[in-house]
């Protein structure tokens, strides 16, 4: 059992014994933290006592993505912030790591110029930061944590303004989200690179907007609107197009999701060019039947001025939601897959291949930037891998420039592929 400062508390660790189990120096498995919950302003939230299902499938994907973009951003030669203005206490009770050490330990590991931002606005929580980044601090890879969110964003869009910044916002719901504290991230210099990672809550968004049901009648959700919080919802929602969309009638459950979300992405599209929406659901392990696509705990929208970004964040994110979407097909006799997860068919995607090369010969790295853009979260690099191969080899659809083959039959990246044969 060992003992760690938090202000002028204690945290507790305690080291559970070790069994065959625990496996490797990243498990955290075997501390616990006990932390001194509660809603006091020295406090650590009750939210933090255990990481929630839904919350790994999050921190999945924002730690394998942060891994890729330190990969990937330091050959823009710039220096690298990454910024978690919503950050928590930085560890789970459970001894599991929240998005600060996520972040900090992929740092460490990429060993690069990078640097990160912190802000939480519990006194509690940034306690408990100080103390469980603490190695991180005196390594200057980050600072002490700030108070709120608006002033790391004003920070560290003052501070890195020649920098390469990924933003990360987890905020409990959608209140802190106001589109214009945000949109100061959009309007950053076009030609230093900018992404966002935002935790959009379709559930709070249901209740601020009214506590509609999905059995209400249209009039009875307009009626809900107008009561509602709804000068809030507008500021975060940075416009009422959201109300039309609420009132309609025509929308189901799951289409009434679909079409906030998609409203929200397309004002996040009038900045980035790339802008998608992660649905974080979670296997559901003890459901018998047939299971029903429900509502997502929420979806991380995603910002990005880059094609390569969308590329890894486009596996990252299939990843993630494997467990999920395998739970419709695993074991039945159909396939059930829900008709929003459908992946678009094969033939469909080649013929997308087939188009991208219709104006130049392009390198299977610049095919794969082209066409998953257009269809993001439908299929892996690997299958597009495996499409052009058949288009090469078995379709003669795509013809490859035979002087960068290394290996007879074999594409590497270095090869341009044609939809018109070569001439020798
Ligand atoms: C969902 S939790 C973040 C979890 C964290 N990303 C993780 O993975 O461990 C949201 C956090 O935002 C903090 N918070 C709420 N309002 C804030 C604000 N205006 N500025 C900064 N932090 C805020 C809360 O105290 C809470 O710790």
């Amino acid at each position: 059992m060992g003992r760690i400062s938090c202000g002028n508390r204690a945290l507790v660790v305690v080291a559970a014994p070790a069994g065959p189990y625990i496996y490797g120096p990243q498990s955290l498995r075997e501390t616990l933290v006990n932390y001194q919950y509660g809603s006091g302003p020295a406090d650590v939230d009750e939210f933090f006592r255990e990481k929630k299902s839904w919350s790994k499938v999050k921190d999945k994907i924002v730690g394998d993505y942060i891994n890729c973009y330190l990969k990937t951003v330091p050959k823009l030669g710039r220096p690298i912030l990454i910024v978690d203005a919503f950050a928590g206490p930085g560890r789970f009770g459970d001894g599991t790591d929240g998005s600060p050490l996520i972040i900090c330990k992929a740092m460490r590991h990429a060993a690069n110029r990078s640097s990160c931002l912190f802000a939480d606005v519990s006194a509690g929580h940034r306690a408990a930061l100080e103390e469980n980044l603490s190695e991180y601090i005196e390594a200057g890879v980050c600072d002490h944590p700030y108070e709120d969110c608006e002033r790391a964003l004003t920070r560290a869009i003052e501070m890195g303004s020649g920098s390469t910044i990924f933003f990360y916002l987890d905020p409990y719901g959608i209140r802190d989200l106001e589109f214009d504290i945000v949109k100061q991230i959009y309007e950053r210099e076009i030609k230093r690179s900018t992404e966002v990672l935002i935790n959009f809550n379709f559930r709070t968004f249901m209740r601020m907007s009214g506590n509609w049901g999905f059995g209400d009648s249209a009039s009875e959700v307009a009626r809900k609107v107008k009561k509602s919080k709804i000068e809030t919802v507008n500021s975060v929602m940075g416009g009422d197009y959201w109300q039309r969309i609420v009132c309609d009638p025509q929308l189901g459950k799951i289409e009434r999701e679909d079409a906030v979300v998609n409203a929200y992405l397309e004002r996040v599209r009038e900045y980035f060019k790339y802008g998608y929406a992660i649905p974080v659901k979670e296997r559901q392990e003890d459901e018998v039947g047939i299971p029903v696509d429900e509502l997502a705990h929420y979806h991380l929208i995603f910002g990005t001025r880059s094609s390569r970004a969308v590329m890894y964040m486009n596996d990252v994110a299939l990843n993630a939601l494997d467990p999920y979407l395998r739970q419709f097909k695993d074991g039945l006799l159909f396939d059930f897959t829900p008709q929003r997860h459908l992946p678009v068919r094969r033939d469909v995607a080649k013929n997308a291949i087939v188009e991208s090369v219709s104006e130049r010969p392009l390198k299977r790295p610049e095919i794969y930037e082209a066409v998953i853009p257009r269809f993001f979260m439908h299929h892996k690099k690997k299958d597009y891998r495996a499409m052009v191969d058949e288009l090469t080899f078995s379709e003669n659809r795509l013809f490859a420039d035979e002087r960068a083959i290394k290996r007879r039959g074999q594409l590497n990246d270095e090869v341009r592929l044609s939809a018109k044969p070569w001439r020798v």
